[in-house]
């Protein structure tokens, strides 16, 4: 390209000045995805995002969002022109103030082409003004976005972004938001973090959420619709903030019963994984028939069906967890969700351990002896899954038998010291499996890769000798460990 395109003649007389060598070959296009082996679209190259500034406005009666995204960003590189994921049909995009050209490339991606190079290191303002019906659009012929008689929400992993906002969608580009959404008066809009404020005027309610720690964009959530909300403080003053939509069912005693005791479960849960990282605490609740949940930051995500047979107080304890091994440490790639879910899904033992449920030990010894070594289930490597069993049970179950291996290995003392000081070390950043394994090697002394590639990188259910050898299983008629010590200590 000619470096009149690139270059407005101001900048170009500058860079002359300064004799910088700036040729029109120096700026090139930010790449349209960040390097994700298992989502190669999944965010963007070129810049890194500080701040989303969302001001929103949802139509629940015609699906109709309509508003403004301001991104606060700074470059990475000198770039020509760069990508944000988004499904939404754009009318305007400014850069710095000035209009820039864009253009839809593929489903997801929106290119943006500022008047001018954007500088390596510099910081850009990107505005785009946006409408339309979420739930119209499909991304890989699906839509995060689920429609509700009286709203609709955005809660999916691995993303959920590009259907409300324009975003540089992975973990590694986190950033703190506002979320400011009006809704007809009589609903509420729901997101992360604190609501700062709610003021209705001309027959709309607008809700202002503030998340002011950095945040993965698929963990920022919006709900819309009408709600049944509870708040509190804790003991040091965080606020909590719970939200039932008002059409659960018969599931909505269970549902209160479960997310009510979101501070005890964060509160217990300090004691094993240190701080909790964030400014507020919650969960919420829509109408959507839904059974999964979603550690949607500082206010996890819950579907309604997963109270169907009562309290689940065990998943709440799993989406809690999440804040620390998910949210606060979040993977480096998507190939690394052991990190997430294997201890995530550990916590529930852990739970189930201190409410006298049965311990750690007793239920990694059922999930391994439950499943023959014909299982398929034992086919999927929780080290390295592959997109299409991102989620698979033996990410979250073989996973935790790894972590079982590894407290039995290491001993509890050592263990808990590694469960606590990973997500202290590592807050708000992102780490990959490997980098786990050297920090249990540094913590414990002990070289563990043979114990981690048994459990979460071979294909097949790890034999007996293997397994004995690993410490979780053990052979017929051979006596139970004591029970484990306290991890309170
Ligand atoms: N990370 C979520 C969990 O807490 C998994 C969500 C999977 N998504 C889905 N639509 N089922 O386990
Ligand atoms: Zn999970």
């Amino acid at each position: 390209m000619h470096r009149s395109r690139l270059i407005a003649p101001g900048a170009l007389a500058a860079s002359l000045l300064l004799a910088i060598p700036a040729t029109a070959a120096d700026f090139t296009p930010g790449a349209p995805g960040v390097g994700d082996s298992y989502y190669p679209d999944h965010g963007n190259g070129g810049y890194d995002v500080s701040h989303y500034d969302l001001r929103l406005k949802y139509q629940p009666t015609t699906d109709l969002l309509e508003g403004t995204a301001t991104i606060t960003a700074t470059t990475t590189q000198d770039l020509s022109r760069f990508n944000l994921d988004f499904g939404l049909k754009v009318s305007e995009v400014r850069v710095n103030g000035k209009k820039a050209a864009f253009a839809r490339s593929g489903e997801q991606e929106l290119e943006i082409t500022p008047k001018s190079g954007l500088p390596k290191g510099s910081s850009v303002t990107i505005v785009v003004r946006y409408a339309g019906k979420p739930s119209e659009v499909k991304i890989h012929g699906f839509t995060a976005w689920q429609r509700t008689p009286d709203g609709g929400v955005a809660a999916q992993e691995p993303e959920s972004a590009a259907w409300w906002f324009p975003a540089n969608d992975h973990p590694r580009d986190k950033a703190t938001f506002d979320v400011s959404v009006a809704v007809p008066d009589g609903s509420q809009a729901i997101s992360n973090g604190v609501l700062q404020r709610q003021t209705s005027r001309l027959g709309w309610t607008r809700f202002d959420w503030r998340s002011n720690k950095p945040q993965a964009p698929y963990l920022a959530t919006l709900a819309v619709g009408k709600f049944d909300i509870t708040t509190d403080k804790t003991e040091n003053g965080l606020p909590v903030l719970n939200a039932y939509s008002k059409d659960l069912g018969d599931n909505a005693g269970a549902a209160r019963a479960s997310i009510e005791r979101t501070t005890e479960v964060a509160e217990w849960l300090e004691e094993v994984f240190g701080p909790y990282p964030f400014n507020a605490l919650g969960g919420y609740v829509p109408n959507v028939p839904a059974s999964y949940a979603l550690e949607t930051q500082t206010r996890p995500f819950y579907g309604p069906r997963a109270f169907a047979n009562g309290s689940n107080v065990s998943i709440v304890v799993h989406e809690i967890a999440h804040q620390w091994y998910g949210d606060s440490v979040s993977v480096e790639n998507w190939k690394d969700i052991w990190i997430n879910e294997g201890f995530a899904r550990y916590s529930q033992w852990l739970w189930s351990e201190k409410e006298g449920e049965g311990t750690a030990q007793e239920l990694a010894d059922y999930a391994y002896a439950s499943r023959p070594a014909t299982d398929p289930f034992w086919q999927v490597k929780p080290g390295d899954p592959g997109p299409d069993n991102q989620f698979h049970a033996a990410v979250y179950d073989r996973g935790a038998l790894a972590l079982q291996a590894l407290r039995n290995k290491v001993g509890d003392k050592t263990f808990f010291k590694i469960l606590k000081g990973w997500p202290t070390e590592r807050a708000h950043g992102n780490a990959s499996v490997r980098d786990f394994v050297s920090y249990a090697e540094e913590v414990s002394g002990k070289p563990l890769s043979g114990l981690f590639d048994t459990w979460l990188y071979k294909a097949g259910k790890p034999g007996a000798p293997a397994a004995r050898g690993a410490g979780v299983a053990r052979a017929a008629g051979e006596k139970a460990p004591a029970k484990p010590k306290s991890w309170k200590k």
